[in-house]
């Protein structure tokens, strides 16, 4: 008998956060009036706290439905930020904690009496709260300053992907999310490609510290150009990037935006921009080069007005508050005055051998059975393709292993390496398989 899927808990699992807060709240309005908890109540209280305590585990159903893990106090916060969004009557226990309070949210000061943290507490709890924190960094809560009596309220984005709302507003004309979820372990780049990378993340992730705390030049963006041919790795950085803010990527094809939409170019940036405001997204923007056409060589009026539209594009870029990488396939033909504009420019090498072979090495479905002579060494040696091409002719060799019912060989590969090669166009012979050769089917290289 199949066993039952595990269910991803929904939000409903939180209950026992809500009940315990709904109960701390009850018991503060009571201290106040200087009366204290009977011994039955400490005991609801114990047990209460014991229900919440295995939410917080790392099995817990905090960590499925955020996909990281907290600290205890930051999990208080969160709950109190969430409580009056998700259980309305938190809201009417914190109002009326609060007197005057316009709206259910907790302030800092709130919480600090409601969890009856001390003064070293009260430290830890205003410094969970600060610019650089975890919970800012993730963009979990909205709060103004560093006031102890602003309302903390969470991120909409956070209340919508806990309540399985849809996560934002569809995507604006021209541009399409990403669904890739790349982490770093996936990504193979050289190592100092992968720190710029890093180094790129440091421009979100540090910014309330940088332009916050210590008064910082507020600049847009962070915009960085990915630089490199196909298939090399520049999307799929983009996505780990994104992944690793726990953000959303965009993709936006500059080249259809510019060429098909000249008139309307205008007015479907201020709708994509409009709409990434303040989210918590990437935004990529492909063929950038539309945008990097060098001053003179401009020739026909036509091409004059679509440079206009196109320096114009990329100040809105560079003015856009939040991440966005460009990406392009032509490093040599752009133009400095261009390139000095973003933070960072990366460039995506060929993968060299090496490379190649930990390319296959992951890219090989990784629970498929493998003839011995399947190696990654050999395979990154035999042909001198990008990521993208080694994952197209992995995946192809694997389809062509299930559908003969047999384990990956080198003859499936050689097969799929042969279709990959084909795709260019050119005039392909078997010595362009290299050492594969002796291992590509007859029937396939008899097919003309
Ligand atoms: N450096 C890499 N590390 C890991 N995987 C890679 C790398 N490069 C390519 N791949 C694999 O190849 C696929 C295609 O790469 P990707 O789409 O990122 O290329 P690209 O540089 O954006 O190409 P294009 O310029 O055509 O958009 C990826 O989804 C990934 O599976
Ligand atoms: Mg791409």
């Amino acid at each position: 008998m199949n066993s039952p899927l595990p269910l991803t808990p929904t939000v409903s699992a939180l209950e026992p956060e809500w009940e315990r807060l709904d109960f701390l709240a009850w018991s503060l309005s009571r201290s106040r009036r200087g009366e204290s908890l009977a011994d039955e109540e400490i005991a609801r209280l114990r047990e209460l706290q014991t229900e919440v305590d295995a939410l917080r585990e790392p099995d817990g159903a905090w960590k499925s439905l955020l996909g990281f893990q907290l600290n205890h106090l930051e999990y208080d916060i969160l709950a109190c930020a969430l409580g009056p969004e998700l259980e309305p009557r938190l809201g009417w226990s914190f109002q009326n904690l609060q007197a005057g309070a316009a709206q259910p949210w907790a302030t800092r000061s709130l919480i600090q009496e409601l969890l009856a943290l001390d003064a070293t507490q009260g430290e830890q709890l205003r410094r969970a709260l600060a610019p650089g924190s975890a919970l800012r960094r993730r963009r979990l809560l909205r709060l103004d300053h560093d006031d102890p009596y602003r309302p903390i309220m969470p991120e909409g984005w956070l209340v919508a992907h806990l309540t399985g709302r849809p996560l934002e507003l569809p995507p604006p004309p021209g541009a399409t999310a990403v669904n890739q979820r790349a982490t770093w372990d996936d990504l193979v780049l050289p190592a100092s490609r992968l720190y710029m990378l890093r180094e790129f993340l440091l421009w979100i992730e540090q910014r309330d510290i940088v332009v916050g705390s210590w008064g910082g030049q507020q600049v847009g963006g962070p915009v960085a150009l990915f630089a490199g041919p196909s298939g090399t790795g520049k999307t799929f950085a983009a996505s780990v990037i994104a992944h690793a803010l726990g953000w959303r990527l965009y993709r936006v094809d500059l080249g259809r935006l510019v060429s098909k939409y000249v008139g309307e170019t205008e007015e479907n940036l201020n709708q994509l921009f409009d709409a990434a405001h303040g989210q918590p997204m990437v935004l990529q923007f492909d063929e950038a080069d539309a945008l990097f056409a060098k001053r003179g060589e401009v020739k026909e009026a036509r091409d004059r007005y679509a440079n206009m539209e196109v320096s114009h594009l990329l100040t809105r870029i560079e003015a856009h508050d939040g991440p966005c990488i460009l990406t392009t396939n032509m490093r040599r033909q752009l133009d400095s005055a261009f390139t000095r504009r973003f933070q960072m420019v990366v460039e995506f090498p060929r993968p060299d051998a090496p490379s190649r072979a930990e390319l296959w090495r992951r890219l090989l479905p990784p629970r498929a059975p493998l003839e011995p002579a399947v190696d990654p060494a050999f395979l990154g040696n035999a042909v001198p393709f990008t990521g993208g091409g080694i994952r197209n002719a992995a995946l192809h060799a694997a389809y062509l292993a299930a559908g003969q019912g047999k384990a990956i060989g080198l003859a499936q590969i050689a097969h799929a390496v042969w279709r990959e090669l084909a795709k260019e166009g050119r005039e392909i012979s078997p010595q362009d398989l290299g050492p594969l050769a002796p291992h590509l089917p007859k029937e396939v290289l008899g097919e003309d």
